[in-house]
This record gives C-alpha cells, structure tokens and sequence, in this order.
C-alpha cells in the first residue's frame, strides 16, 4: 500500500501542508517520492514543458497515459493524479467517465484532476461514485485560455471571489478530495480554504492553502524563461545542465573525454 491515499490527504486539512508538485517521467518522479512528495501530477503543462506546445490544448489522452505510466513506475508512497486533457470530459459524462476510468486501468493513476467549477459536478458525481477519485481545478483553468482572454489573475472582483467559493463549496459538496486553485489573490484562497472541508492546493492561491503546487520546471528553473510570479525556483538547473553540455562537447572535440579512467581496459589481443 502507498503511503499516501485520498483519506490521507483529505485528513491532512488543517493539520499539515501538503508540498504537491507536477512529474512527467519515472526519474523525476522518483526523485520526488524519495524526498517525500504526497502527491504528483501528472499535469497537462506536459505539453509546454516536455512537447514543445504553446499551450495546453493540443495535449491528447495517449500523450498523458503514456506520461502517467511513466510517473507511476517511478513513484512508491505519492499518490499519483492524471490531469483529464482537453476534450476527454467535456463532451459527456460517458466520455469523461471512461477517459477517467482509462487513467486508472491502464495508467495505473490513483486519481484524476479535471478543471472547472460548479458546472462539473455531475462529472464530478459520476466519477467518484464508480470509484474514481476527482482533484478539482478553478481559479485561472488554463484549458479555457481562450476565454479568460490570456492567463490572467482570477476573481479580483467581490462578484468573481464569491462565484470561486460557490464553486469550491459544490465542488467539495460534490466528492472531490481536495481542490487546485490556481492564480487567485490571497484573500481568496484564505476565504475558499476556510469555506470548504477538503484541502485546496494553491498554485498562485497565496499561503493559507493547504498545499502547494509548483510545475516541475519551475521549481528546479528548468526553463530558460521567467517562471510565473508566484513561483519560487529551488534550484537552477537549465543553466547546470547547459554549463554539462558544454564542457562535454568541449572534451569531445578536444579528446579530453573519453580518458582511461572512462574506458575499458585494453584487450591486449594481436589484430589483424
Ligand atoms: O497542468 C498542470 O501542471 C496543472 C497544475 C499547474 C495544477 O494543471
């Protein structure tokens, strides 16, 4: 049994932080179980920062099964959540359900993460009673970046902070296990993680959330542009990894690499 489960982090509410991250490979999400990660999502950002999309639109269920499968044979105590991509649950209940369903039988996922608020409870119904476990996903939802018009701060007005807490309460009502809000002020994470019962993750939601989420390449500054405003970058990795790329193509050209201690010893035997 993992370590980690649904009734475990839904319990950690109010009693400790839960320090979530997104993984898209066994290695990294190795690394991240190993340093104690409750919970990895395997996110849609897949397709910026390991396809080379522009967004997170073109992501296609084969793509995130694949990455999935990949996070869970690296992963031994987290829970491991697949992000539903664009259009496998918007179409129908049906749709979503074995879209949903497909995360958890041929992924090996332990759960599922879909986006928006209150109009998604049916889904949300539906999931959780034929057992799959549901993160919810308001706040800025970038598979409807097209019309937020940009990715942009979300309910800075009294009206839009309301809608969001109504939205978490359904949400929660609903049977999710805890709630992602993404890019809010935080006031409004205070307030949606003091209406509801279940954890919120804040991505950008301030620090009264429950848990924290950063995107993989921003914590370790794996990207060569400037990460979000709420991000907080533990490591600089594009530039190690550049400075390692460097140096090895300069001790390839220069025959410094491979030396002996780097290669097998000689066989000695005469060739002809
Ligand atoms: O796709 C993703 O990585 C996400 C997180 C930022 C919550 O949705």
């Amino acid at each position: 049994m993992k370590l980690w489960n649904v009734a475990k982090i839904k319990a950690s509410k109010a009693v400790c932080k839960l320090p979530c991250v997104t993984a898209y490979d066994a290695a990294f999400a190795r690394l991240a179980d190993g340093a104690g990660i409750p919970l990895i999502l395997v996110g849609d950002s897949l397709g910026m920062t390991m396809l080379g999309y522009g967004s997170t639109l073109p992501v296609t269920m084969d793509e995130m099964l694949h990455h999935t499968a990949a996070v869970v044979r690296g992963v031994k105590d987290a829970m491991v959540v697949g992000d539903m991509p664009f259009l496998s649950y918007q179409i129908s209940i049906q749709e979503g359900l074995r879209n949903a369903g497909r995360f958890l039988q041929e992924a090996g996922a332990d759960a599922v993460k879909i986006e928006g608020g209150a109009f998604r409870v049916p889904l949300v119904e539906a999931l959780t009673q034929n057992g799959i476990p549901v993160l919810g996903h308001i706040g800025l939802t970038p598979q409807s970046v097209n019309v937020l018009g940009g990715y942009k701060v979300q309910g800075k007005t009294q009206e839009a902070g309301e809608a969001l807490i109504a939205d978490a309460k359904a949400l929660a009502q609903a049977g999710v296990f805890a709630i992602v809000v993404e890019c809010v002020p935080p006031d409004i994470g205070a307030a949606i993680t003091a209406a509801i019962s279940v954890p919120t993750i804040s991505v950008g939601a301030g620090p009264a959330c429950d848990g924290q989420m950063i995107v993989l390449h921003d914590l370790l500054g794996l990207l060569e542009t400037p990460p979000p405003k709420f991000v907080k970058p533990y490591a600089a990795l594009a530039e190690t990894v550049r400075n390692a790329f460097s140096a090895y193509a300069g001790d390839v050209r220069s025959g410094a690499f491979p030396d002996p201690q780097h290669s097998y010893a000689p066989s000695g035997q005469p060739l002809s």
